[in-house]
């Protein structure tokens, strides 16, 4: 019983992964999809909950339904992800409009679950019992018999993380890929999980142990990905460094090679392969194995990095296979020694440093036009941070110079052992004030780092038009209903890109253009006076293989045709947040 979806992603990269073979899962037993939650006869969610911010966000929407559903019984609301793992049957408690719950990694029994709901709601409304009376307002509001009936649904979702890992290898073995609905560039899952149970982070606890896929599955994935016309690949992970597959232990369940719990890292492990020989596939040896048997993949990258038990073995790998993208996502999360001990993180700022400073004496050769970028992760206004330690904090970012970081304030999360043991103190003016100062730095950071592409020759990746371009065609889409609605014609009008069709594709990879391309509409030499009409030049978004933005003028009609390839741009201006540039050739 298939229905139409509306599915909205909240948080991280896995979570967009997810999404993407939810999806496929739905629409290969016939479910069509809908951008309009106004269309949906199903809602689904797919949450986060490392912050708390990401999770309101979620319970402000799931409000909203419950209004909407009050006079469209009809409608099968689910919240995917980690916080129906986190919050269980408190969440369907609280909002009664919840259906089904299913947690990231149970995702591949979605399916089971929707058709039970849909089936369900089907022979509710048929025998009239999910309308119930008109309450207030004229209202309608659910009978329990019609949410017990659906609840029950929920009670399939187990808590037993580890065992459920087997059955959610076959969704991503599942994965539908078609030449015709990518943007040239994907997410491959290499591990699930987390280990490292930092005390303020929840993954651990939504997402369970540390499994790691068999490498054939990762590699074949590629492949497919490869033969679809994909070209960039980013193999996702929550430490990807921990990679590791035995080949002696590996077991078989109905013929399909099971993904292996991770392990715990002696310091031993730290610097070396100390694998080599034996057989074992470390994540040093998975890079080199996508990059020679998956030549078609013009750019391979990972995330997110861990600083410790990060071998020379994988930076040489970097180092010997050109297709391997030379960056690093490496969060440090502090300046403080005191609070790394306190998150739990097993380093110190000097060993941070140290792992940076070794990645770049392998990968840093700016003058062969092989940089290595690093992106960092920080949170601020931890409990108890001092002054002192956000000065650390800002002396820390001065010295990795990265080109990008993501800072965050401080949230507790239940069922963290911060949330248990420590007082979250740092007033919320403070955090804010922290969190800009460290913005302020990172910034003047960034802008040398960009400053020093000036007058280069990059390759940029085209993820699609740049977000002033988006605005520019959604002012132009306006007009043109204005003009349609006082008779005189559309045909005025003449669209940018979204006149020339690459269907998903180009909307799609419009959408992943995102944030930093917005520093055009601050940065760039255009002004939003020339927004609307025009077949001129369309500004395009591309990544370098660093992952800086680049942005470009295309001619109009080769926009389309130009996403999801590499392109060579050279360097005009640069600011802290993008490269602007003039194209110079195919890649
Ligand atoms: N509060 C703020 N930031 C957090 N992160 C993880 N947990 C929390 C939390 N409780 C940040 C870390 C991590 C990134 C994905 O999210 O910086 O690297
Ligand atoms: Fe969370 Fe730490 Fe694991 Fe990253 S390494 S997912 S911050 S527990």
């Amino acid at each position: 019983m298939a229905g139409k979806v509306y599915l909205e992603t909240f948080g991280c990269q896995m979570n967009e992964l997810d999404s993407e073979l939810v999806t496929g899962q739905l629409r290969a037993l016939g479910y069509r999809f809908t951008p309009d939650a106004h269309q949906a006869d199903v809602v689904l969610y797919n949450t986060c909950s490392v912050r708390e911010h990401a999770e309101q966000k979620v319970w402000s929407r799931l409000g909203e339904l419950a209004i909407r559903k009050a006079t469209d019984p009809g409608l099968v609301v689910g919240v995917l992800g980690c916080m129906a793992e986190r919050e269980g049957g408190a969440l369907m408690k609280r909002m009664p409009v919840v259906d089904l719950m299913v947690g990231p990694a149970e995702l591949d029994k979605l399916p089971a679950l929707l058709d039970n709901a849909l089936r369900t709601r089907a022979s509710l409304l048929a025998d009239g019992r999910v309308l119930g009376e008109a309450g207030e307002g004229g209202v309608r509001r659910l009978t329990s018999a019609g949410q017990v009936a659906l609840a029950g649904s929920s009670s399939r979702r187990s808590s037993t993380l580890a065992a459920a890992g087997d059955q959610l290898e076959m969704l991503d073995l599942s994965r539908a890929v078609s030449p015709d609905d990518h943007s040239g560039s994907a997410y491959v899952r290499i591990t699930r999980g987390c280990n490292k149970f930092c005390t303020y982070c929840v993954v651990p606890h939504t997402r369970g142990a540390e499994v790691h896929r068999p490498p054939e599955h990762i590699i074949d994935e590629c492949k497919r990905l490869a033969d679809a016309g994909v070209v960039e690949v980013t193999l996702l992970g929550q430490t990807v460094n921990h990679y590791r597959f035995e080949h002696g232990a590996q077991v078989s369940v109905g013929g399909v090679v099971q993904p292996q719990k991770g392990r715990v890292y002696k310091r031993t492990d730290e610097h070396t392969d100390a694998y080599a020989g034996q057989n074992v596939t470390t994540f040093a040896g998975l890079l080199r194995r996508i990059h020679e048997e998956v030549p078609g993949i013009l750019r391979l990258r990972f995330v997110t990095s861990y600083p410790r038990s990060f071998g020379n073995d994988v930076l040489e790998v970097i180092r010997a296979s050109p297709r391997v993208c030379r960056y690093l996502h490496v969060p440090a999360q502090s300046g403080s020694d005191r609070l790394l001990s306190m998150m739990n993180r097993g380093y110190s700022v000097g060993e941070y440093l140290e792992f940076l400073d070794r990645a770049r004496a392998f990968l840093h050769e700016p003058e062969l036009g092989r940089p290595l970028t690093v992106a960092g992760d920080i949170i601020v206004g931890f409990p108890s941070e001092t002054e002192a330690d956000h000065e650390a904090t800002k002396a820390l970012l001065l010295r990795t110079r990265y080109k990008n970081c993501f800072i965050f304030k401080y949230s507790s999360r239940p069922g963290t052992v911060a949330h248990e043991k420590l007082a979250d103190d740092v007033p919320e003016d403070v955090k804010r004030r922290r969190n800009g100062e460290l913005l302020e730095v990172q910034n003047l950071v960034s802008a040398e780092v960009s400053a020093e592409y000036l007058g280069r020759e990059v390759t940029a990746f085209v993820q699609g038009v740049s977000r002033r371009e988006q605005k520019k065609t959604k002012r132009a889409e306006s007009l043109a209903k204005a003009v349609a609605v006082n008779g005189a014609g559309i045909g005025a009008v003449a669209l940018t890109i979204s006149a020339s069709g690459r269907g998903d594709v180009r909307a799609r990879a419009a959408e992943v253009a995102g944030d930093g391309a917005d520093a055009c509409s601050v940065h760039g030499a255009h002004t939003e006076a020339d927004a609307g009409v025009s077949a001129g030049p369309v500004q395009m978004s591309a990544r370098t293989d660093g992952d800086l933005i680049v942005l470009f003028d295309a001619h109009a009609g080769d926009a389309a045709g130009m996403i999801g390839q590499i392109v060579r741009v050279r360097i005009e201006s640069t600011t802290a947040l993008a490269l602007h540039g003039a194209m110079a050739g195919q890649g």
